[in-house]
């Protein structure tokens, strides 16, 4: 579409029409790696507790050493809570900026700590940060990114996630063995410290950033608008906006007669697919083999009569291979998710995890010795290379793009709220099931619950690729209205 097609569909159509069919630019790129800064502090700063915890070197009791691990996704839960209502009144950069502050000085205080307090304490502000951010980061994105590419550029939420996860076992594998004399010294508190550097880089380059264009629109700043779309390369006047604005106004007006409130059927539906999305996300067991895996894997890669920090490190490297793992196959999702789609990506993604963990219990029950390390680590890398393409970032994007822009933060919150609960649940719950069930079968506990998903997913995720946000908010008030009914809004 050339730039003169463009202009007349804004007039006919509305601004978000010239948005929503923009070609991409470099700029888009850089937009939606920025509002991901978020998502590799998320994956630095909740995989990094676990390389440093034998290190640090405060008498814990046993309830502190599991707020240690446990706390920053409790702190997430509320953080993420605490930010839909705030982002809805205050905008998406002022969230975001907001969030990296606190990750920076979280970070800072867990360098700098001088007792387990203080250490717990810094770990709360890191979690609430963690979980605010992963609230609102996709909802950004979705706002801005055209329909044809939003999957690609919320995708890279989940992969900035990952590359968080392996970057924090590299550092510690490197500053451990760099300064092994130095583990329960400087070396914890420079591995804790160094999440401060993207933080403090996320608030000087989130302060240019501009704010969510559909975001304004709603806020009836029409100015400001023009001025972010022109950012953006959508050259609109502040008429085209105000017009546009009046439009959506008048659709919502209408919708909220029809239901007589802004949390309509399809919103309350939208809400309980993404929150069921992400409860089936944690509770199969993503993160069993990033926590456990490096315990079980760890004797191949230690030597006879090593010591703790030989463990870790050999810990360590298992957990890098899972880690690297992750990273690559997340590049399948960001290629696959706008093509094939989300509900395609997210039936085999769940499928795969239920055959491989099963492939993994297999080798934790009966095998031993070498065959025994090389059927966990396939069956672990193709579990989490299942998750990778299909349910980890697939979860983040439909959170940012499901909701209508009146509520999309406090929705999008609730449903970021929920993935972080039933992360801390599976951490806490974990230990005490293995021990009464027996690890080989808390796997197969796990692939059964996956299989479930695929059922949930089949039943309740409807194809959300290539639409406009405001055509998916109405496929889901059309599908709420009619289960069963084939929604008249379909994917081009
Ligand atoms: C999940 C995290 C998980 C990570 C692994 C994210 O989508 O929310 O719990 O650790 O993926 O890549």
């Amino acid at each position: 579409m050339t730039a003169s097609d463009r202009s007349e569909q804004t007039r006919t159509e509305g601004v978000l029409a010239g948005l929503d069919t923009s070609a991409m630019t470099g700029f888009y790129w850089y937009l939606a790696l920025l509002a991901c800064i978020g998502g590799f502090l998320f994956g630095y700063d909740t995989a990094v507790i676990g390389s440093v915890l034998g290190f640090v070197p405060y008498h814990l009791s046993s309830l502190a050493t599991g707020y240690l691990v446990a706390g920053a996704s409790l702190g997430a839960a509320v953080g993420a809570l605490a930010a839909g209502p705030l982002t809805d009144r205050f905008g998406r950069k002022s969230l975001l900026m907001a969030d990296a502050t606190i990750y920076g000085v979280g970070a800072i205080l867990s360098a700098v700590t001088i007792n387990a307090g203080m250490l717990l304490g810094a770990r709360t502000l890191i979690g609430l940060a963690v979980g605010a951010d992963s609230a609102i980061a996709t909802a950004y994105i979705a706002e801005f990114a055209p329909a044809k590419r939003r999957g690609q550029l919320g995708i890279i939420q989940q992969w900035m996630i990952t590359v968080g996860i392996l970057v924090s076992y590299l550092i510690a594998l490197v500053i451990f063995h760099l300064a092994p004399g130095a583990a329960k010294g400087a070396d914890w508190r420079i591995i804790l410290g160094l999440g401060a550097v993207p933080a403090v880089l996320a608030v000087a380059l989130r302060a240019r950033m501009p704010e969510s264009p559909r975001w304004l629109l709603h806020q009836g700043r029409y100015a400001d608008t023009t001025k972010a779309l022109g950012k953006l390369g959508v050259d609109v006047s502040e008429e085209d906006a105000r017009r546009t604005a009046e439009k959506l106004e008048a659709q919502e007006a209408k919708e909220a007669k029809q239901h007589r409130r802004i949390w309509s059927p399809g919103v309350k539906r939208a809400l309980m697919v993404v929150c069921m999305f992400f409860v089936f996300q944690q509770i199969t067991g993503i993160n069993v083999p990033f926590y456990y895996g490096p315990k079980l894997l760890g004797d191949v890669f230690k030597t006879p009569g090593s010591s703790a920090l030989d463990a870790s490190m050999a810990g360590l490297q298992a957990a890098a291979i899972l880690g690297a793992v992750n990273v690559i196959a997340t590049f399948f999702a960001f290629r696959y998710i706008d093509r094939a789609g989300r509900r395609p990506l997210a039936i085999g993604g769940f499928a795969g995890m239920a055959v491989f963990m099963v492939v993994a219990s297999v080798g934790v029950a009966f095998l031993t010795g070498a065959p025994k390390i090389a059927v966990v680590m396939v069956g672990f890398s193709l579990f989490i290379t299942s998750f990778a393409i299909g349910v980890g970032g697939t979860g983040w994007l439909i959170q940012g793009e499901v909701f209508p822009t009146s509520v999309r933060g406090t929705a999008a919150s609730i449903g970021a709220s929920v993935d972080w609960l039933a992360n801390f649940a599976v951490i806490v719950a974990f230990p005490a099931l293995t021990a009464a069930m027996g690890l080989p079968w808390v796997m197969v506990l796990l692939a059964g619950l996956a299989v479930v998903a695929v059922a949930f997913v089949t039943r309740f995720l409807p194809e959300t690729k290539h639409l406009t946000v405001e055509q998916v908010v109405a496929m889901f008030e059309e599908e709420s209205g009619s289960s069963g009914r084939t929604p008249s809004v379909q994917p081009s």
